[in-house]
């Protein structure tokens, strides 16, 4: 198996899922707003220290996505470069290489990044890095999303990936369709299928390989703001049937991103869905689902460091649990 086809698998492994903690500067400032704490280079560092150093997380965490202001920070008693310290542990730094959104339209949004991005994937590769990230937001709304602002993407996603492999990184590709707003569930499901349809359109048009590729989408829900909220089993029922319809057995594993959903749904949902025979792993790829209770118990206070890995790893145990159908 090539290096590539192994890291996606080992990404995805039954058990582990992976830690999403690349947040922006602006949106990491948001997160400690919602703590009363001022975000610094230096808080950020702490926090990120906190969660990192939990004890026993490489049992239940694969991989964890960094921003790149984190990647070159450390570990702050040992003063090793957290790339280093991460893969000391077993767990696989992966790094977030898009560059944010831009406007396709008055209400659509396209992801940018490409330029430049080889460069900066050989240096990541240097540094440590064995995947990557790239997140393309898709809209629901009234007449969005457009097919051409969902091609556009997907284009995105497609070079995006190729670029990753060719650094030998496994590119990790999220095609969000956001879970705000009044939609229906089964709106969800017909904008998730439209937008997965095109992304393996443009993986196969750029000669990605499937192997080595983890994909990571959002789970089929009622939109938050809409008046009937689907159960579990029937966000399950239909993630995986929306899935089984487009994604080739090819790839290793499916890594969902939480998207605001509460920390029980996330995990119930994905212990839900994996009570289905499928093709590939399904397992967590969660920023806030896995970190809400931590930064809430953590307030921005040593003295609550415990506490807060303790609810850290809480999470991260049920997840892993959840990989399992274990819960
Ligand atoms: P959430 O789980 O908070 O949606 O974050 C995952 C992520 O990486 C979004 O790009």
């Amino acid at each position: 198996m090539s290096e590539l086809h192994a890291v996606a698998h080992k990404m995805v492994e039954k058990g582990k899922g992976i830690l999403a903690a690349d947040e922006s500067t602006p949106t990491c400032a948001k997160r400690f707003a919602s703590i009363n704490t001022d975000s610094t280079t230096e808080s950020r560092n702490f926090y990120r220290n906190m969660l990192f150093t939990t004890e026993d997380i490489e049992k239940y965490i694969s991989g964890i996505i960094l921003f790149d202001e984190t990647f070159h920070q450390s570990e702050l008693s040992s003063g090793i470069k957290f790339p280093e310290y991460l893969s000391s542990k077993n767990i696989i730094p992966g790094i977030k290489v898009d560059q944010g959104l831009e406007d396709f339209s008055p209400y659509e949004k396209l992801t940018k990044g490409l330029d430049g991005l080889s460069e900066r994937l050989g240096k990541y590769y240097a540094l440590g890095a064995r995947f990557a990230k790239w997140r393309a937001v898709i809209t629901p709304g009234d007449s969005i999303p457009t097919n051409d602002c969902i091609l556009a993407n997907a284009k995105n996603l497609a070079k995006y990936a190729k670029k990753c492999q060719q650094a030998n990184l496994v590119p990790i590709v999220e095609p969000e369709v956001l879970m705000d707003g009044v939609h229906t569930i089964d709106e969800s499901f017909e904008i998730t299928s439209r937008t997965l349809k095109m992304v393996f359109d443009q993986l196969d048009e750029h000669n990605v390989s499937l192997q080595g590729i983890v994909l990571k989408p959002n789970m089929i829900l009622s939109g938050y703001e809409c008046s009937y909220q689907a159960s579990i089993e029937e966000v399950a029922e239909k993630t995986v049937n929306c899935l089984s319809a487009h994604v080739p057995s090819e790839v290793p594993g499916i890594a969902f991103l939480s998207g605001g959903q509460s920390d029980e749904d996330a995990t119930l949902h994905l212990n839900e869905m994996n009570k289905y025979e499928t093709d590939w792993n399904l397992t967590f790829s969660y920023g806030r689902a896995l970190q809400q209770s931590a930064l809430k118990a953590w307030s921005g206070k040593k003295e609550n460091v415990t506490d807060a890995q303790e609810a850290f790893i809480e999470k991260a145990k049920a997840n892993s649990l959840a990989t399992v159908s274990g819960l």
